[in-house]
């Protein structure tokens, strides 16, 4: 019988330099007896030579097409956009069950070429929770990227061009540098603490020098009296980590930041969770998303008054490739390693189900 094995595809995205199988965790199924197979890739935050160290059989880029069919390709971020039939089984985040743009176009390659999907947004232990997510990095890096804006903000300029960093020391460094040495004096709330953004932030707080009672950690029992919470207007950064499901009065919104008028201390927002267009979301007081080239939004504030600006970036643990890869992969790797009985294993068992229904929908929806 050949060895179970996987192909870790480069990713085509602009600026994605995180990878789903880094050389730690590909060792680790080496060891457990699988082939891996790995993409060249001068974009990958891991150079090939690391994968080739570890016994990984380098292939060309972008070559997974021609793979032999047994062999699932593994990768992150969406395929780009084609209509060729898939035939290979694709274990990544495809972003389309939940009616995205284009799903049912993404699911129809599926159908014509036989293939499956694994969506790895998908893929639950047997509690419901997701096996492997990146919002610990997430809350990690948008806690930096505000602390950025902060500092710009005393500098009277706006936050200029975000880039990825080698490694979480580089970034730790380079935050306190342009914070004067230390974060310390700096007061932070974060909303959604226990959860994986929450946690992620609050880290990066204390690591940039915060004093531990200059973090304010909210969850659910903090917000039960319902919003808006004036305390917002009274720290630095502002971070909101929440998961939202469902209706929830807002946490701040433009009449509590007029009211308070030059009072104001709150002067970045970084909203992780990110529900810009969702009717609900608790942050009412922008409207788009911002990108590493623009990272932040000004807020309404009323004239005279201080600025206000909001970070609202959807990506925000590419801003640390490295240990956010090693960290996702890591909690990835029993799920894989557990792959060749994907039939039976409910992981990928109800993974598999879940993505038969979503592809007759596309189908019906295609009308294929
Ligand atoms: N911007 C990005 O790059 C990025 C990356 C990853 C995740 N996210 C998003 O971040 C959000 C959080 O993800 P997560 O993995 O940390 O979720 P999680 O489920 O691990 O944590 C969410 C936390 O929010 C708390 N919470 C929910 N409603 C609340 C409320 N009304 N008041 C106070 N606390 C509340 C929960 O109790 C929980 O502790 C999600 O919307 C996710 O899509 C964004």
């Amino acid at each position: 019988m050949s060895k179970p094995a996987f192909w870790l595809r480069c990713e085509k995205k602009e600026f994605e330099r995180r990878s789903a199988l880094t050389p730690t965790t590909s060792k680790k199924l080496i060891d457990a007896g699988f082939e891996i197979f790995v993409e060249r890739d001068e974009q990958r935050i891991f150079d090939d030579s690391e994968y080739e160290a570890v016994g990984c059989k380098l292939v060309d880029n972008n070559s997974w097409p021609s793979a032999p069919t047994s062999v699932p390709i593994i990768g992150l971020k969406e395929l780009p956009e084609s209509t060729d039939p898939l035939p290979h089984t694709h274990i990544q985040f495809a972003h389309c069950y939940k009616r995205q743009a284009g799903w049912s176009k993404v699911l129809s390659r599926f159908h014509h070429g036989g293939g499956t999907l694994y969506d790895i947004e998908f893929l639950n232990d047997t509690s419901g929770r997701r096996v492997a997510a990146f919002g610990f990095h997430a809350g990690f890096a948008g806690a930096a990227a505000g602390a950025l804006a902060l500092a710009a903000q005393r500098k009277g300029q706006p936050l200029g061009l975000l880039t990825p960093y080698e490694n979480e020391t580089d970034m730790i460094n380079s935050v306190r540098e342009l914070l004067g040495g230390s974060g310390k004096g700096v007061k932070a709330l974060v909303i959604g603490a226990l959860g994986r953004c929450g946690r992620g932030a609050v880290d990066l707080f204390r690591k940039i020098g915060l004093d531990e009672d200059d973090i304010l950690k909210w969850d659910m029992a903090e917000t039960a009296k319902g919003g808006p919470f004036s305390e917002i207007l009274d720290v630095d950064i502002f971070v909101n980590c929440i998961y939202l499901s469902s209706k929830i009065p807002p946490f701040i919104n433009e009449r509590t930041i007029a009211a308070v008028g030059k009072q104001r201390r709150l002067s970045v927002v970084v909203d992780v969770s990110c529900d810009t267009t969702n009717p609900f979301n608790p942050i009412p007081i922008y409207n788009i998303n911002t990108t590493f080239d623009n990272p932040t939004v000004p807020v309404q504030v009323g004239e005279g008054n201080p600025p206000l600006s909001v970070i609202s970036i959807d990506h925000l643990p590419t801003l640390l490739p490295r240990e956010a890869s090693e960290q996702f992969s890591g909690d990835l790797l029993p799920s894989l390693l557990d792959f060749p009985s994907r039939q039976t294993a409910p992981t990928w068992a109800n993974a598999e189900k879940l993505f038969k229904e979503k592809l007759a929908e596309a189908v019906a929806e295609e009308k294929l």
